[in-house]
């Protein structure tokens, strides 16, 4: 498996790639665990070659966001794409992703009013930039994303139409711990006690996927529900739980097509994500 730290030499191992077959490609901020697996796994299986990207992405926090405490663990990041198959390990510096005089943004704003974008009105800006210019830079045939970043997907989906990147973009199930817990590098930071609470996020979507399952239509009953769920346990801090339809992520106040419902809360000092989409 290849580690490569330069932009240029990544764009011309990965051209070579392209000319004898496909290419998926996997863009994440490292401290990998099973639900990157999962996206590694499939990319390897379906191309004849997978590029991982490892970066922490600065343009995407906030100041006073987790950028320099976000976890990193770069030789078992490298052990695991190993032992999953990857082809190449793309790793670059932050200054060779941008430069001094970096002034380019790309923005999908529609759909970065609502959900996450409501608290973090910047993070997509970064995630939109720096996916575009990964895919510059790797140009795959196909790249895999979690579903547990709904948000983001939808984004991305986005963007690839409109700009007419000529990829195509794999949603991938979330992986869970045992207890319902989606997997997040972020869980890391949880102590023990927040750590037993954590699941709360995912029974509590899981009561209001019910409700619809059971014929529920209308947005209130099944927020209500979600949230008396949440008020249950005294350590959760709920930022938002949303109601939205897929396609511009606007709140959707009877259920007629796909939505998303997804929600954020703190758990302490952690803010953690997770969703259901249902069609
Ligand atoms: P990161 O949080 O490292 O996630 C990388 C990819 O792994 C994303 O597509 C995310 O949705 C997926 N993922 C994370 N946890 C998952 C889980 N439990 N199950 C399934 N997939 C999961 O998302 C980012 O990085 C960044 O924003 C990035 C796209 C790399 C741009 O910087």
């Amino acid at each position: 498996m290849k580690v490569i730290t330069s932009v240029t030499q990544m764009h011309a191992v990965a051209q070579q790639y392209a000319k004898d077959g496909t290419l998926g490609f996997v863009p994440t901020m490292g401290y990998l665990h099973e639900g990157h697996g999962s996206l590694i796994e499939r990319a390897v299986q379906e191309n004849d070659r997978a590029v991982v990207s490892v970066f922490v992405n600065p343009t995407q926090f906030a100041p006073g966001e987790d950028l320099s405490s976000y976890p990193r663990d770069l030789e078992k990041d490298l052990a695991f794409c190993q032992s999953l198959g990857a082809t190449a390990v793309f790793h670059p510096e932050p200054n060779e992703m941008y430069g001094p005089n970096f002034a380019a943004i790309v923005e999908v704003p529609s759909l970065t009013v609502n959900l996450c974008a409501r608290a973090r009105p910047s993070h997509f800006k970064g995630v939109c930039t720096v996916v575009a210019k990964l895919f510059n830079i790797v140009a795959p045939t196909r790249a895999y994303f979690g579903l547990k970043d709904a948000q983001q997907f939808f984004i991305l989906r986005r963007m690839v139409l409109d700009l007419n990147f000529p990829i195509e973009l794999v949603g991938c199930p979330t992986v869970r711990e045992a207890d319902g817990l989606a997997m997040s590098s972020r869980n890391s930071y949880l102590s023990l006690t927040e750590r037993k609470a954590a699941p709360i996020l995912h029974k509590a979507l899981e009561e209001g996927r019910a409700l619809i399952l059971a014929g529920e239509k209308k947005r209130a009953p099944i927020i209500d529900k979600i949230q008396r769920v949440l008020a249950t346990e005294p350590l959760v801090s709920l930022e938002y739980v949303e109601l939205v339809e897929t396609l511009g992520l606007r709140q959707t106040d009877e259920i007629t097509g796909e939505v998303l419902c997804a929600l954020a809360a703190r758990i302490g000092t952690t803010r953690l994500i997770d969703n259901f989409i249902f069609s």
